[in-house]
């Protein structure tokens, strides 16, 4: 939609406006003043923050990485988007894929690049979901699972956690039927931010994957302690019915960029791009190429979510607050108030947090951030708790 500028409308605009249209700009008060600077086509008009957060928001609510994305990854936007008049050549979406499947042991066939994991999330689920229930614990990133419940083509099966707030794979084993449409697990956990170790979780998806299709949601694995002993890929490579997530909005801090991939079969893989419905735009498919192995930024970018991290968990020590085990860029916690109260009062002081969860109304989660953002959430949760 265009803009149409009205005699009415640019009369009603004030009395400022309407002088400087008519004076020709003699007299420029401080008001048009800013006007001018702001220009006749503004990137963000008056009141509206087009990108990013507000500069005084402290945006700990959405587990995103500030310090993406990486140099590599700009500069190859930028001369993608240079290019930007063509669909994105296959050939660059084959060089994402290859690199990706290179770090994996695996073959490019065996990769999918999607428009951030939540696209191949949301496929997996439309693919399996109408065979029957998926199966997940009962604290979960269930955005895709819901997405496909609400077009009728999924039902969830929530298995209560174990009493430490961690996936219980026994229960989730015990539920699967003929009639199951997929597991689901998510490992970190998200809310709760627990990784469970690759020596429990592999012989329990092993054993689900002999009855029903596994898929693990990794979205935060290269944030954990050992990546490598912890990951769900070996179970591919032995030929096992399980499909892997991963992404470029966390580690690489790309979450506005979207770009996700999956790990799988050859065979499942194809079912999973004849499922996906976004064409992953260049300048996307660039910037993943440009940072995927940019490990000076990825160890950068971690050592700051473990500075924020442990900033957090130092606060909440000496509080005396529980809170869980984190291996990933957010921390579950109890404050002792209500999750929504808990939100609410950190909200008026401009520190955006996530509030409750189902019925988990004592738990809180606060993602790490920006360092500075993260101490003024360290300094206010003392204050609004009166402790
Ligand atoms: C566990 C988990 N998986 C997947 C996603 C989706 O991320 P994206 O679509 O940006 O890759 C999120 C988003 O926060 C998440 O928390």
């Amino acid at each position: 939609m265009g803009y149409r500028l009205t005699r009415r409308g640019l009369f009603s605009a004030g009395a400022g406006a309407a002088a400087v249209g008519l004076a020709g700009c003699a007299n420029t008060t401080s008001a048009t003043a800013a006007v001018e600077a702001r220009g006749a086509f503004p990137l963000e008009p008056e009141g509206k923050i087009l990108f990013g957060p507000p500069a005084d928001l402290a945006l700990l609510s959405r587990n995103e990485n500030p310090y993406g994305p990486a140099p590599s990854a700009l500069k190859m936007i930028q001369s993608s988007a240079e290019k930007g008049a063509y669909y994105t050549n296959d050939e660059a979406v084959q060089t994402l894929a290859s690199l990706i499947a290179d770090r994996h042991g695996v073959s490019p066939e065996q990769i999918v690049i999607t428009t951030g994991s939540g696209e191949a999330l949301s496929a997996l689920a439309l693919i399996y979901g109408p065979k029957g229930p998926i199966v997940a614990p009962r604290l979960f990133w269930d955005t895709t699972a819901l997405y496909a419940a609400k077009l009728n083509m999924a039902t969830i099966l929530r298995i209560p956690l174990t009493e430490d707030m961690d996936m219980d794979l026994a229960g989730i084993d015990a539920a699967i039927t003929p009639e199951t449409g997929m597991v689901q697990l998510c490992n970190p956990n998200n809310p709760t931010g627990i990784a469970m170790p690759g020596s429990v979780i592999r012989p329990a998806v092993a054993k689900m994957a002999e009855k029903t299709t596994v898929v693990v949601d990794e979205a935060y694995i290269e944030l954990v302690d050992d990546e490598a002993s912890m990951t769900c890929v070996p179970l591919i490579k032995e030929g096992r019915d399980v499909i892997v997530t991963r992404t470029f909005s966390k580690i690489y801090g790309m979450a506005g960029i979207r770009v996700g991939y999956t790990i799988s079969s050859a065979e499942t893989a194809e079912k999973i791009r004849n499922t996906t419905m976004a064409w992953t735009p260049c300048t996307s498919i660039a910037a993943a190429i440009g940072c995927y192995d940019d490990t000076a930024f990825i160890d950068y970018s971690k050592s700051k979510i473990v500075e924020a991290r442990d900033m957090i968990t130092t606060t909440l020590d000496t509080l005396g607050l529980t809170y869980l085990k984190s291996q990933t860029n957010f921390v579950y916690f109890q404050s002792g108030i209500p999750a929504n109260d808990l939100q609410k009062a950190m909200a008026a002081e401009k520190i955006s947090i996530r509030g409750q969860y189902m019925d988990y109304m004592p738990w809180s989660r606060v993602s790490t951030g920006k360092i500075e953002d993260v101490e003024r959430f360290c300094k206010a949760l003392p204050r609004l708790l009166n402790a």
